[in-house]
Formats: C-alpha cells, structure tokens, sequence
C-alpha cells in the first residue's frame, strides 16, 4: 500500500477509545476550592494571557445514589482559571439555586430534570408535576460588574465573578419579567452599529411562538442595561437554543420540531424528551431587524432552511443582498430515549454534527448550501471581535476520525475559504471540552491568540487546562486541575485588561 494510500485508510479506519476512559469523567464534583494555583505538568503559561476562563456545566450527577438520566440535568457549577503572570488560579462553586439547596437538605432529587430525571418515588411521585428546575447549567457570561449563569427555560442566576458566590435570580436591571426565559448563547456585538453590546432573546413557544430580541449594554456605567427590545410572533413550535448576528439582523433557525406534551404530563418523559423531528414540515431561517441596524423597524423575513437539525450556529455576516450563516447540521434530531443510560450511549447510532454553510439571498430568497468540513464537530468559533463579519478562521471541537460519529478529542483550526486545517489531539484516552479561543491583545492579526480547554484524562482519570497557540494549535502548557471535571457545556473569557 502506497504512503498516502495507508493515510486515508488509516483515517477512515474506526479508531478505539475506550467508553469507561470517556465515562469516568461523570464523577460529583465532592469539594469547592477557592484560588487555588494550579501546578504545570509541562510547558509554560503565556504571560500575555491576563484574565478569566469562566466554564459552567453540570457538577452533580448523583444524589442519594440516585444518577440522573441526562447530563444536561447535572446542577450548574462555575469553574474560573484566573491567568496572571504566567501562573493560574482555579476556583469552583455551586450555583446555589433554589433547588439545589433544597435538594442539599433533603439529600434527594425534589424535581424532574428537564432531560428525563425523575424525582424518587415512581411514576405516582412525577405525574402532573410540571415544575421546571432552574439548574443554571448551560453558560457563563461577564455582563457589567456581574456574572450571568444561563439556563435557556429561565430567568439567569446573578453571581460573584470573584468569589463565585450567587446573589439570585436576576432580572437583568429589570428587562426580564419573573420566570421569564433568557437564552444560553447571548452574542457579544464588538462594536457593529457604534457601542459594543450583549445581543440576547427569550422564546415563548406554543402553536405561535414569540422572539423577543434585547440589546444590553456592556460598556462603562451603563453595562448591563437595556438598550433595544422587540418582540416578534411567528408560527409553530420554536426550540431556539442558539442564533447569530450582523450590524443589521438577528438570525435564527426554527427546526422543524414538535413537542408532544403527555408523556411529559404524565410523569414517563422529560419536557426535553418529549421534542421529535418533524418530517414533513420544513425549517425556517427568521431574520429580524436589529434596532441598531439599517432595517430598524421592518418586519422579519423568513426563507425556507434545508434538512437537518441545528443547536449552534458558527457565525453570519452580509454580503450585498446575501446573509450568510454557518452553523453545525445534523441529519436528524438526536433524541434521548427514558431508558437509555447516558454512560453507555452507542456513538455510532447516534447523527455526527457537520459544519454547513447557508447563503441566503435576501432578494430572491434562493438559499445555497455547501458543506465545509464533513467531521464530526461541535462547539465552533471565531474570533470575538469578526463576529457578525467575514471571519476566515473557526475554531472546533472534533472527534478523532475522519467520518462518523465519536467522542470529542481533538481541536480544529479550519480555514474557512481554502478549507486548510490544524488539528491538535489529546490522544486516544484524552476527552475534551468546548475550546475557545482567546485573542492577542492589541494584534489585528485575526488567528492571534491561543486557544484554551479542559481536558480529560482518561488514562490518569483526571482533568487538565491545556493552552494552545491559535495559529498552528502548537500545545504551549498543560496544567492539572485540582478537581475530576465532568464534562460540561459553555463558558467564555473575561479579560482583565
Ligand atoms: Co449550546
């Protein structure tokens, strides 16, 4: 067999991981550690990296020997690594929301999970019990003087960015109604339409379904203040989980989804478990106006969207009449069946993510898709500051293989006009998290900067923060975190300067 022959066989060829190597990482998280700086197992820590990685994710699995039936049930714990001076201190502290100190007292589940967990005590204990617990969970963001835990079906939990501890549910100054929902992925505009501002929506959803698009200012003493609102009304059922902007729009994907309440009335099925994959309707890309931007006031537009199933959008950007918008496609809604456990999920049977790239011709309503990068992929970014523009480079979590499904072990750089890559892997027993990337301060150069990601090990069945160089996915250090890290969702870097 020829060199580059054994390469693509030996790409396509399955590669092992062992499942229990993936799995041990969903461990309780037993202890809260404040400042403590982390010891380096090799390389060195930049000294231009001053600020914080701020992760959230769920931090308790198990309660009264009781698992929960998904991960995303987990409660919401916040992980800082706080860099200065080439060193690295990590804290982390549970969300102490109001189900979370309950359920510490009693030393059981008092809820269902939104994802299939249900309380203790049988089908007679969760039917009609239509209670939704806030586990904060899902993403952590510096807005103002504050930081904002989020869970998509809810209000935010307001916290210390010091000290991690949680002053409450917020209102956000105010803008938000009690229980009214926030999502998980607010978008921070670096400055489009003049002042760089947080760009956020909450969902109603029924037969018609509500968007109501808000702007926060981020800046001086007015950070964390509401600047723009509006609220639009649009048919069918909407699972909004994520979207993206330009100066001018505010772009979303309805999927093409419904949500059968019984099961979930009836205590046999999570809210979440009780969405399937509609066939024979059609997705909808919506597009509406930013009160910023040159369509103030307009109505939203809305284009049929293809096939396929989106959580997490890359990036968008306008091109003459054209919006473009990359976003992560799957075949089909990965549904999560009631008897199903988390820890032995069969990969394979599950639909992989592909990074697809939509053009949408404002005028004509055409939509063009192209595929950039068929692996298996999740977790995708650019540089903060090209959001919302044409931004040549993304940043991904991948699987380790070429094709199907997998585990996420490895980070791409891909660039998104000549589909050149990097990649960088933790190896056949290493795990990783969301990656993000961090930009050099004061560079215009658009790959400048390093990416940052806790790892798993399952080799020693412990976690790690690994820095990457940006630009050729160089590994510049590995750390040891003094906790067992579960896998966890989002989070973002404030910096210090
Ligand atoms: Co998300």
């Amino acid at each position: 067999m020829s060199k580059s022959a054994l390469k693509a066989f030996k790409e396509k060829a399955p590669r092992k991981f062992d499942q229990q190597d993936w799995s041990s990482a969903y461990c309780n998280v037993e202890k809260e550690l404040e400042n403590v700086p982390l010891d380096l197992i090799k390389g060195e820590v930049p000294q231009e990296l001053f600020g914080t990685l701020y992760r959230n994710g769920p931090g308790l699995l198990e309660r009264g020997g009781q698992w929960i039936h998904h991960p995303f049930d987990g409660d919401g714990m916040i992980s800082s690594m706080r860099f200065a001076n080439g060193k690295v201190n990590f804290s982390n502290r549970f969300i102490r929301t109001q189900a979370w100190e309950e359920e510490q007292k009693a030393g059981r589940f008092l809820y269902r999970g939104v994802f299939g967990t249900n309380k203790s005590g049988g089908l007679i204990a969760n039917i009609f019990d239509l209670r939704l617990k806030n586990i904060a969970n899902t993403n952590v963001v510096k807005l103002g003087n504050k930081l904002l835990a989020l869970w998509e079906a809810a209000n935010p939990h307001a916290l210390d960015p010091n000290s991690l501890e949680t002053f409450g549910l917020s209102s956000l100054n105010g803008a938000l109604a009690p229980k009214e929902a926030l999502s998980a992925h607010p978008r921070f505009d670096p400055g489009h339409n003049n002042e760089p501002c947080m760009v956020t929506y909450s969902v109603k959803t029924g037969p018609k379904s509500s968007i109501r698009l808000m702007e926060f200012a981020t800046e001086n003493n007015n950070a964390g203040n509401i600047i723009s609102d509006r609220k639009d009304t649009f048919n069918g059922f909407a699972f909004l989980h994520d979207f993206a902007i330009t100066p001018n729009w505010a772009i979303f994907l309805q999927n093409s989804i419904s949500f059968n309440p019984i099961p979930f009335i009836l205590g046999q099925k999570g809210a979440a478990q009780c969405l399937s994959s509609q066939k024979n309707t059609q997705g909808k890309f919506l597009l509406i106006p930013r009160n910023s931007g040159v369509y103030a006031g307009e109505n939203p537009k809305i284009f049929d969207a293809p096939s396929g199933f989106v959580f997490h959008h890359l990036n968008a950007w306008e091109d003459k009449n054209e919006v473009i918008l990359e976003s992560i496609y799957y075949n089909d809604f990965p549904s999560i069946g009631p008897k199903q456990d988390f820890r032995n999920i069969d990969f394979k049977a599950l639909p992989e993510g592909q990074l697809k790239r939509c053009k949408i011709n404002l005028s004509s309503g055409e939509i063009k898709t192209t595929t950039l990068s068929e692996q298996c992929c999740e977790f995708a970014m650019v540089n903060p500051n090209f959001l919302g523009l044409k931004a040549r480079y993304s940043w991904m979590a991948t699987a380790q293989k070429s094709e199907g499904n997998g585990p996420l072990q490895s980070i791409k750089k891909l660039d998104l006009i000549t589909g050149n890559n990097y990649s960088w892997s933790a190896g056949e027993r290493g795990f990783i998290n969301e990656p993000l990337f961090v930009p050099k301060e004061y560079s215009n150069t658009e790959d400048d900067g390093w990416v940052l990601v806790v790892i798993w090990n399952g080799e020693t069945r412990s976690s790690e923060l690994v820095v990457l160089n940006a630009i050729d996915l160089e590994e510049k250090a590995v750390l040891k975190l003094p906790i067992n890290h579960p896998y966890g969702l989002h989070g973002s870097w404030a910096s210090s300067k």
